[in-house]
């Protein structure tokens, strides 16, 4: 029987007066691709910080493949297999590509501070096979500093994919790339994700890219999911159209 490898019940969590997460109850089914939409301040990264441990949520459970992790450390998420990558990468900016994702090969391999490993033969293939999925060996040696935003995108999503997680959040992967920049993006993440038995959970404000990438999709209005089906069907919903999509008539 397939079982949801991702579970979020009843998820509450406010800011202050600001209400960020209410009564959220989410499952997913492993290899699923889904997006996550809202507007401004709707609590979509609220949702991924929560699954991901950065914030704790008031009450509420998460569970993956069945095992409660709830307020489990970021860390400890993470080696469990729930990866993400940021809305702004996080990346060390003074090191390269291989040196970034060296990075995370040693956070798998420890569970001490983050270090740079030595370059043995056998993380170095593995840092440069990660990159080659992504297309992105010409950047292997160089500064991430002066690399492109989709570049810097792609290999915070390379660092998070090293661990061959059973979850991958990605917080608005294609955010600060051009209009025609951003379907070739999608294509090479999607495409370096296809041989990964990998549930995929993506934020994306541009509807043209969640009807592609997506079959599932969850939209967040003040902190509460409003609709969760498929996309047509919540891009065709009256309060979607109202309260997300601006295309209410
Ligand atoms: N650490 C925090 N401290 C205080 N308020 C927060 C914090 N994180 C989120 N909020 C508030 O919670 C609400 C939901 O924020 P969240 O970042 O989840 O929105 P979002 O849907 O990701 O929006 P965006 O599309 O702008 O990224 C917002 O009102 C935000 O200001
Ligand atoms: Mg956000």
């Amino acid at each position: 029987m397939n079982e949801p490898v991702l579970e979020a019940k009843a998820l509450e969590r406010k800011f202050g007066a600001v209400v960020a997460a209410s009564n959220i109850n989410v499952s997913v089914m492993p290899g699923a691709r889904l997006s996550l939409i809202g507007a401004n301040g709707a609590g979509k990264t609220t949702f991924v910080n929560i699954v991901t441990g950065y914030v704790k949520p008031s009450s509420g459970e998460i569970r993956l493949a069945g095992r409660d992790i709830t307020g489990l450390s970021p860390r400890r998420i993470t080696q469990l297999g729930v990866c993400r990558s940021f809305q702004i990468p996080q990346l060390c900016e003074t090191m390269t590509p291989i040196e970034n994702i060296l990075v995370a090969i040693g956070a798998t391999e420890t569970r001490s501070s983050y270090f740079l490993p030595a370059r043995s033969d056998e993380r170095l293939d593995r840092a440069y096979a990660t990159l080659a999925r992504f297309g992105l060996e010409v950047y292997a040696e160089r500064p991430v500093d002066e690399l492109p935003g989709g570049v810097r995108k792609l290999v915070d999503i390379a660092m998070a994919l090293v661990r061959h997680p059973r979850v991958l959040l990605l917080d608005e992967p294609t955010s600060g790339v051009s209009t025609e920049e951003k379907f070739p993006l999608m294509d090479c993440i999607m495409a370096a994700l296809e041989t990964e038995d990998v549930a995929v959970i993506f934020v994306e404000h541009d509807m043209d890219i969640v009807t592609r990438y997506a079959d599932r999709v969850l939209a967040f209005y003040a902190g509460q999911i409003i609709a969760d089906d498929r996309p047509d069907e919540v891009l065709s919903d009256v309060e979607v159209q109202k309260y997300v999509t601006g295309t209410a008539r």
